[in-house]
């Protein structure tokens, strides 16, 4: 069965999460890629927290605050201090982090043949729009989906809800594209056709539930819109 429209999960995935390590590197030398590493954990423990911890997102903080305050312990776990530049520096990095190279030629290449692409994520709605804005990929990416709407983050399955909603098609008809082997997982749950790009070749979740495809990078999408 072939999918007929796609949507990318933003962070790790569009837009790499790790390329912060080398401003960190830069800030703490000899700890940048293990405050990466235990920032971008403790920022998905949060939202799991917040998400598990009230049913009615009475404990929903925007992706931006946990990301800061997942910032803050990382530094400390690390025994690192981190003054106010040093915050504000890597904050902005994270406004802006880089996009992986391939993006843009395998979007256009989707607008070409016609196929609906969007982004559902964990991010804030402003967020999402700066990250895409500033990697240039603003025009070919349609819906931007935001959990904020449910004030719920994934895998919480009124977050994926939002995916079939704004594009109007079943789960099983929409790709959903995620590097992060947890959410391509949460994804399968939902009842989405899923690609995990195992990226950093991670071992698969041992969750007895397998993505229904993989691969290594954007460009794989591709093949499943001849
Ligand atoms: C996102 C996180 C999960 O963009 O990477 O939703």
């Amino acid at each position: 069965m072939k999918p007929k429209a796609v949507l990318f999960d933003a962070y790790g995935t569009l837009f790499d999460v790790y390329s912060v390590g080398l401003l960190a590197e830069q800030l703490f030398p000899g700890s940048g890629e293990r405050l990466a590493l235990l920032w971008r954990d403790k920022q998905i423990e949060y939202t799991r927290l917040v998400t598990l911890s009230a049913g009615d997102g009475a404990r929903y903080r925007p992706f931006w605050e946990l990301t800061r305050a997942a910032l803050h312990f990382a530094a400390e776990r690390l025994g690192q201090a981190l003054d106010a530049r040093a915050e504000a520096q890597l904050m902005n990095q994270y406004r802006h982090l880089s996009s992986f190279p391939e993006n843009r030629e395998v979007l256009e290449e989707l607008g070409r043949r016609g196929v609906r692409a969007g982004v559902l994520s964990n991010g804030d709605p402003d967020m999402l729009a700066v990250a895409v804005r500033s990697a240039g990929l603003a025009a070919l990416l349609d819906p931007l989906l935001s959990v904020q709407a449910v004030r719920r983050y994934k895998t919480d399955p009124a977050a994926y809800a939002l995916g079939p909603a704004a594009l109007g098609l079943p789960a099983r008809d929409i790709l959903f594209v995620s590097s992060n082997g947890w959410d391509a997982v949460g994804a399968t749950w939902f009842g989405y056709t899923t690609l995990w790009l195992n990226r950093s070749g991670m071992p698969p979740e041992r969750l007895g539930t397998e993505p229904t495809h993989s691969g290594r990078s954007l460009r794989d999408v591709l093949a499943f819109f001849p």
